[in-house]
């Protein structure tokens, strides 16, 4: 997938999530500053990406709410159901589990897996927690399609493997190593560490030029 294909998809959703809210609040329509406020691009990066949707929008009234909602959601395949699995129930683990729960409806974590006997078994925050020698077979028989990987990093490519192996099309990696994967498979790589390190070195940069 291109670099621009990706930031395209997360504007997308983006919209999506502003303009579901609108529609909540029963307004019927929205503007493309409106949108570009809330997600942080031009008025121009909105038109742009909702150029080849079929929302009829007018420069006085804004788009439909309505049409905007249908057609963008059909376009990311919002109503589709998608089963996820976790794999290491630690401390970033438990936070997504209760952090992730019931928030975004057609996104299920269908069960969470670790390597710890004492953690198996068990629910957390609704969710099962199964003992990692099941996370194959499980993958497998359930179709799921997502995996999120929050074990330590060097367990985290065997785990990728294994996922892999049984079908997954998506992996969300948080632990600080680079996991390798097939073409077939999406990677969302997310270095939590590097993003603070990123941010301090512009922080005292941008403070030395001052
Ligand atoms: P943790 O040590 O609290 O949890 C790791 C969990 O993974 C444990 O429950 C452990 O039993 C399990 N585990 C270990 N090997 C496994 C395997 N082969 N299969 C299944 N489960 C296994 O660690 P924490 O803090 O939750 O961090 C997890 C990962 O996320 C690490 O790679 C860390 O560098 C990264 N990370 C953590 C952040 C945080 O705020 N805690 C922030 C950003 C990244």
């Amino acid at each position: 997938m291109r670099k621009s294909e990706n930031k395209a998809i997360e504007r997308l959703l983006k919209y999506l999530e502003y303009v579901k809210n609108k529609k909540a609040e029963g307004q019927n329509y929205v503007f493309s500053h409106e949108l570009a406020d809330f997600v942080g691009v031009t008025p121009a990066q909105v038109r742009q990406d909702l150029m080849d949707f079929k929302i009829e929008g007018t420069p006085q009234k804004g788009y439909p709410v309505e049409s905007f909602f249908d057609e963008v959601c059909s376009h990311l395949k919002c109503d589709s159901r998608t089963k996820i699995v976790l794999v290491g129930v630690g401390n970033l683990g438990k936070a997504i589990l209760s952090y992730f729960v019931k928030r975004k409806p057609n996104l299920e974590i269908v069960a969470a897996f670790d390597s710890d006997q004492e953690k198996s078994d068990r629910i957390y925050s609704g969710t099962k927690i199964l003992n990692v020698s099941e996370l194959y077979n499980f993958v497998k028989k359930e179709r799921v399609k997502v995996g999120i990987i929050t074990t330590p990093a060097d367990s985290a490519q065997d785990i990728a493997d294994i996922l892999i192996k049984a079908g997954i099309r998506g992996i969300v990696n948080f632990a600080p190593i680079t996991i390798k994967v097939p073409e077939s498979v999406f990677l969302e790589q997310i270095d939590i560490t590097l993003s603070i390190e990123k941010t301090a070195y512009f922080a005292e940069k941008i403070a030395g030029e001052k």
